[in-house]
């Protein structure tokens, strides 16, 4: 059977998509570095499933690397989910993750055209979307300039592949916008376990409800939305992997082509509505403090789900609570095992 090549297949959404790849009876090979994930993911991934992988442990970037395993390994379709995802961080270091995400796309990119694979799907994220002025977004929105070089990497990305398929339509595409990727697998196993101090929401909630961080600092109370704190469109990350499924699916079935597709929920909630779901699904008080507004941050935004729904058959299950539950238990697992 031709295998799916997934690059940083042992990081947060990658390591849950293997899972629903292989559950789904597909023939996986990963490639990753371990920059932001660890091997431990990789038996996990084989946990879950009781199925077995090839590995690659290798950079993306690396032409020799990409040519090893499309010489030995008959591929059938590659899903990109290597690349560095700080937002923070690539205002810091833009150069590096220009050389990581957007070289790294496209020495993969063209590796595959040597070889004639020509199914590839991208990790993409609502934040080519800007400041659009409005609060749902639609695929038909144009791509605007990332508000963070990381961002700018992944609208920089996207328009390389409009420009590659407007070139050669022999290639089969899709792009999938991810909202606000959250939760763990059920499983507790594997999960998001960013390095440091975490940037994003969630995994902050976790670090205070297990100690490790004192309190939760809400940015902002002042905005345009129901109780004055940011509204985001909260996405579990086994809903979001299974949309790859489907993505899959869709470059199996169809006509060649550049597919766009929101992968978000359609519901925004805000920064105190997962405070206080958090606390009540898992009997935890979250401390918070009120404070500035983070700079480059919008009000609310969140997905208009409906062509992912309509062309792909992708429609989200699992619940805010199923969010909060499955991301403290994932919390409660790593603090058990370390
Ligand atoms: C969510 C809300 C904050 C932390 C980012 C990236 C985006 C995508 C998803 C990759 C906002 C508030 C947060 C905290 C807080 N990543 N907040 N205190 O900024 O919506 O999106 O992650 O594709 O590209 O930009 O996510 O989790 O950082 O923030 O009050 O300690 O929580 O103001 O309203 P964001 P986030």
């Amino acid at each position: 059977m031709k295998k799916i090549l997934v690059t940083g297949g042992a990081g947060y959404i990658g390591s849950h998509t293997c899972v629903e790849l292989l559950n789904a009876g597909r023939e996986i090979i990963i490639i990753d570095n371990f920059s932001n994930s660890k091997p431990k993911t990789l038996d996990n991934i084989k946990k879950i499933t009781n199925k077995d992988f090839k590995f690659y442990e290798g950079d993306y970037t690396n032409r020799e690397t990409l040519e090893e395993i499309f010489k030995n390994n008959d591929i059938d379709a590659v899903i990109n989910f290597a690349g560095y995802k700080a937002v923070g961080e690539s205002v810091q270091k833009p150069l590096e993750y220009y050389i990581n995400n957007v070289t790294g796309a496209l020495t993969l990119l063209d590796v595959m055209k040597k070889y004639n694979v020509k199914k590839f799907i991208f990790s993409s994220s609502a934040t080519i979307y800007g400041n659009p002025g409005t609060t749902k977004y639609v695929e038909s929105m144009e791509i605007k300039r990332g508000t963070s070089p990381y961002g700018t990497t992944k609208s920089m990305i996207e328009i390389i592949l409009d420009d590659l398929y407007k070139s050669d339509n022999t290639w089969n595409i899709v792009s999938l916008r991810y909202f606000n990727p959250v939760g763990a697998h059920s499983s507790g196993i594997i999960g998001e376990e960013p390095q440091g101090i975490p940037n994003n929401l969630m995994p902050y909630i976790q670090k205070v409800a297990s100690g490790s961080l004192s309190e939760l600092s809400v940015f902002g109370d002042d905005y345009d939305t129901p109780d004055g704190t940011g509204v985001r469109d909260y996405i579990h990350v086994v809903d979001l992997a299974k949309g790859h499924l489907l993505a899959l699916n869709k470059l199996d079935t169809s006509d060649n082509g550049l597919y766009i597709y929101n992968l978000g929920t359609g519901t925004g909630y805000s920064v105190l509505d997962i405070v206080k779901t958090f606390e009540k699904v898992n009997n935890i008080k979250i401390p918070y403090k009120i404070v500035e507004r983070r700079p480059g941050d919008l009000a609310c935004y969140y997905a208009d789900p409906t062509k992912a729904r309509e062309e792909l058959g992708f429609k989200t299950e699992k619940t805010l609570e199923d969010i909060c539950r499955d991301s403290w238990n994932y919390q409660k697992n790593i603090l058990n095992s370390d």
